[in-house]
């Protein structure tokens, strides 16, 4: 198309009615239709733990809780359950910030840990045939207890599962001696 003169384009411009400048985003837009009810938090929506893991969680633990030793994310399948079988482990595993600070409710955390360490699950026999599941009383009393040193506590948890004969299979690096 040939370019318009300049003094139509001047034109053309004042022609355009003030109204038609919108506003990002436009306060009086409408939801698309079908989609009108207001967003429910995660923490409400009544999901799955399944449903909840590849909300929050697969992002860097990937689907089937490979992680991605890479980028520092351990693998989780056959092995997390061996952190139940060290002091200070069941707690550490509600204060990895991904679980602490989850956009989950501590009911739906506590159910979310215990589906991952099913033994028919993730952890598979990794987690001690006698290990309590967690309450959302468990989860509630040391989910906003910070941890200081993350890498430095989960080095010392591995160390206490190799002490006693565990086999280190979480991918990472740092883990073989
Ligand atoms: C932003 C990336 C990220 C997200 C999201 C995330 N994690 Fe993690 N997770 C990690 C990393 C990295 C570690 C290793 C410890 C550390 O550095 O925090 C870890 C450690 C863990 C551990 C301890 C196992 C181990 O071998 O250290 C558990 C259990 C865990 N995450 C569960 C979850 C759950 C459940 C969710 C979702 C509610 C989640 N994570 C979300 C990155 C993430």
């Amino acid at each position: 198309m040939k370019p318009l003169p300049p003094l139509l384009l001047i034109l053309a411009c004042l022609a355009t009615p003030a109204g038609h400048a919108r506003a990002f985003p436009d306060p009086g837009q409408k939801p698309a239709p079908g989609n009108e009810q207001p967003q429910v938090p995660l923490s409400q929506a009544g999901y799955r733990p399944e449903v909840n893991y590849q909300l929050q969680c697969a992002g860097c633990h990937l689907p089937q809780g490979q992680g991605a030793p890479a980028n520092d994310v351990p693998n989780m399948i056959g092995f997390v359950g061996n952190f139940l079988r060290v002091p200070g482990g069941k707690e550490f595993l509600v204060r990895v910030p991904g679980v602490a600070q989850a956009a989950l409710n501590d009911e739906q955390l506590a159910a979310l840990l215990n589906w991952i360490l099913r033994r028919d699950g993730i952890a598979g026999d990794s987690t001690p045939a006698d290990a309590q599941p967690y309450s959302a009383d468990d989860v509630a009393a040391i989910r906003h207890r910070m941890m200081d040193n993350i890498p430095g506590t989960r080095a010392g948890l591995i160390r206490a599962m190799r002490d006693q004969g565990i086999d280190i299979n979480d991918g990472m690096p740092a883990s073989t001696p």
